[in-house]
């Protein structure tokens, strides 16, 4: 019979596979083992012979895999879920909330989505309506939807959409287009470096980093006015090597509230254009901003109005509510439709490995909304209405601020700031401090969510940031 001892001290992934493979070799010549590779990690086992104690022996395959740490910014939901204190507050993630701090499922989707069921486009479909794409949508996903999106963003008469300049490919919202837009700078522009404004969005560095994208900072935020550095902005984008990519928050950047006035966005767009950068839009917001659709693609439009070759990916995560069904888009404008075609056909090319083909649901919404007069008007009033009452929470936080706070700290960046956020200022041993003693969950950037945030929550909200700004260093 053969025997295995070991000693626990020498067990090593190697040493346990080595077992494994004694284990077969003697199940297989018909003799057994002591060896159990089924019991917990380590664990002693009686021997029948005269060798008193063998150890089986689990040891997994994946033990050099270490934990990860929770996303800096889903994981604050997380830790916001396992707080039982009635007080709590989630302002982590960027996603919009009724007063009562529900959850919003807009009006015009659910209007949308009847329509869907009536029209048969959801299971049941009659034969007659086959060509809907009912089995898998193509790699570019839906038509409709790709035509409607990329007016949405350029606008219906814009000479690049009547011309067939654009490359439209849905994407897994925001994030996967801005994937899919990296993987083809990776593959067709080795080496070429991505621009990122300083802060941004967390994702963003780890997109570019899995893409193998190499990308470095130009200054944004400047933290003695708690405003944009338009100077180091400009002076970074002019000393990055020609031919870089830019990327650029379309409106409502996201942490800072911060975005450029118009005059600054033509500065901006003569720079990218003397150093022959490629503009590359994220549009993640469109409507938060100013509660106009159109007003906050403006800044997409002028560099399209300039003829530049650009980059956008969009989301219709927060503008239509769609946040799980992951619609998106990555647009690229071309300067011709033949090199606008070849694009296209890289970016399905790029797809299909990763993920096939997108999903269809929030696409067929997107394309009843916006493709339908009455209900584009419809989702226009709600989108105002969500804007609204953030600008009314961003107001009513600013008066609590100031009727609490008597040190005469200036709190008026935070109504210049736009979109959902607000970017306090607040150091990270100072959120921390909001997190632990008032339940308040936020980025340890100092970034609020102020679509999570109630008029009711404005004046508990700001005993917190007054405390946490005056009492912790
Ligand atoms: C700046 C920015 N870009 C892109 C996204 C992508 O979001 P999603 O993948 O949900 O569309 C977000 C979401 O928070 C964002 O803030």
């Amino acid at each position: 019979m053969a025997l295995a001892m070991l000693s626990l001290a020498s067990v090593s992934p190697s040493a346990s596979l080595s077992l494994q493979e004694n284990f077969k070799t003697n199940w297989k010549s018909g003799t057994s083992s002591l060896i159990n590779f089924l019991g917990s990690d380590f664990s002693k086992t009686k021997s029948y012979t005269r060798t008193s104690m063998t150890v089986a022996v689990k040891v997994s395959r994946f033990n050099d895999i270490t934990m990860a740490p929770p996303d800096p910014i889903l994981g604050v939901s997380e830790a916001f879920k396992a707080d039982t204190n009635e007080m709590k507050l989630n302002l982590g993630v960027g996603a919009y909330r009724t007063e009562d701090l529900q959850p919003y499922v807009l009006n015009v989707v659910k209007k949308a989505e009847n329509l869907m069921l009536e029209r048969g486009e959801n299971k049941e479909i009659p034969y007659h309506l086959l060509d809907l794409n009912v089995l898998y949508l193509p790699i570019e996903g839906l038509a409709a939807f790709n035509k409607v999106t990329a007016e949405l963003l350029f606008g219906a008469d814009n000479t690049v959409i009547q011309q067939q300049r654009v490359a439209t490919v849905q994407g897994l919202s925001g994030t996967g287009s801005l994937r899919l837009a990296a993987a083809l700078i990776e593959r067709y522009f080795p080496g070429a470096k991505v621009l990122i404004s300083s802060p941004t969005w967390g994702n963003h560095k780890n997109i570019f980093n899995d893409a193998r994208v190499p990308w470095s900072e130009y200054r944004y935020y400047d933290p003695k006015t708690v405003g944009l550095d338009f100077d180091g902005m400009i002076s970074d984008i002019k000393a990055a090597p020609d031919g870089s990519f830019v990327l650029l928050h379309g409106c409502a950047h996201n942490p800072t509230g911060i975005d450029p006035t118009p005059e600054q966005w033509e500065k901006i767009a003569d720079v990218i254009q003397e150093k022959s950068h490629i503009p590359f839009f994220d549009v993640a917001y469109q409507g938060f901003a100013s509660g106009s659709l159109d007003e906050d693609a403006s800044s997409v439009r002028l560099f399209v109005a300039r003829g530049v070759e650009l980059f956008v990916a969009q989301s219709y995560s927060k503008n239509l509510g769609l946040y799980a069904e992951r619609i998106g888009a990555i647009n690229v404008v071309c300067a011709s439709s033949d090199a606008a075609a070849r694009v296209k056909s890289q970016l399905k090319r790029l797809a299909r490995p990763m993920y096939s083909n997108p999903p269809i649901h929030g696409a067929r919404i997107v394309a009843n909304v916006v493709g339908s007069p009455e209900l584009f008007n419809q989702w226009k009033e709600e989108m105002e209405m969500m804007a609204g009452r953030i600008r009314s929470v961003r107001q009513k936080l600013y008066d609590s601020l100031c009727a609490k706070d008597k040190s005469g700290k200036d709190w008026s960046f935070i109504l210049k700031q736009i979109g959902m956020f607000s970017f306090t200022g607040l150091s990270k041993t100072q959120t921390e401090n909001m997190t632990s003693k008032w339940h308040v969950y936020m980025t340890k950037d100092g970034r609020i969510s102020l679509a999570g945030l109630s008029s009711a929550k404005c004046e508990y909200l700001a005993d917190a940031i007054v405390d946490s700004y005056h009492n912790v260093k």
